[in-house]
């Protein structure tokens, strides 16, 4: 790559896979174990809040786990940023805080995160790596009942989709890692990119229901896999 290319990255779960994170469709994934309507949409938290919590509770308590470590990959793409300063934002689709702990700082978290609590009633998104339930109290509002996850549920708007719109628009490579290209908006960017005529590749562990979008699709283990593609880059001059 040379020095004037502009890399838009998207990962999902498969990259956080190796560092103990559940994925979502795989057979253990976490749809196997919860209705997804139960715990990710607005309706489910309006429900039965309590359940959500507790959901998004023990996904934040993971974050607090020794062996719980950014992995190779993480790790490649934070080195990809260093070296490429201001050329490389990563998009990525998980709520860990694994690709921060990495390095990387050009980071859009379209989803949300779950290391960050938000105020219904004020809008106030907090710092926050506890756990909440619905006596939780917020300095905004000073009593309970108004936190919730900032967690981007199914049929809410995904967020800074305008700056990834804006960041494919100059792009010259867009590399998936690690999704499954399922859900939207974010399984719609490679298709964006191809009409923005930038080079695509996805890196993922099989094939996925878009992997003929893109010009090259490389299987395997993301720790593995991305650390050689992004020594690949870093090493290319055209
Ligand atoms: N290395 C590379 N890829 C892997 C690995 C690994 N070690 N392990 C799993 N994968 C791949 C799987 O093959 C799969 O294609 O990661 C992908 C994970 O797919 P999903 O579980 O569907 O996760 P993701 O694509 O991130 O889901 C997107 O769906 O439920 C919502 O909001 C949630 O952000 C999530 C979104």
């Amino acid at each position: 790559m040379n020095m004037h290319e502009h890399i838009v990255i998207l990962t999902g779960a498969g990259i956080s896979a190796e560092s103990g994170i559940q994925t979502f469709r795989a057979s253990d994934g976490l749809w196997h174990e919860h209705r997804i309507e139960d715990v990710a949409t607005p309706d489910g938290f309006e429900r039965n809040p309590a359940l959500v919590h507790e959901f998004y509770n023990a996904r934040r308590r993971q974050l607090h786990d020794p062996k719980v470590q950014p992995n190779a990959a993480h790790l490649a793409l934070a080195k990809l940023e260093r070296e490429h300063p201001g050329k490389v934002l990563l998009v990525t689709q998980n709520v860990d805080n694994l690709h921060e702990r990495a390095g990387s700082q050009n980071l859009i978290h379209m989803h949300g995160e779950l290391a960050k609590i938000r105020c219904q009633q004020s809008g106030l998104v907090y710092d926050w790596l506890d756990d909440i339930d619905t006596d939780s109290i917020c300095d905004c509002c000073q009593r309970p009942g108004n936190l919730r996850p900032h967690i981007v549920w199914f049929d809410e708007m995904p967020l800074q989709m305008q700056d990834i719109f804006r960041a494919l628009e100059e792009a010259d490579l867009f590399i998936a890692i690690g999704t499954s290209g399922l859900v939207y908006p974010a399984a719609g960017l490679v298709k964006i990119a191809q009409e923005e005529g930038v080079r695509t590749v996805e890196l993922n562990l099989d094939p996925t229901n878009n992997s003929e979008l893109f010009d090259e699709s490389i299987n395997g283990l993301a720790s593995q896999i991305v650390p050689a593609f992004v020594e690949q880059l870093l090493n290319s001059t055209q």
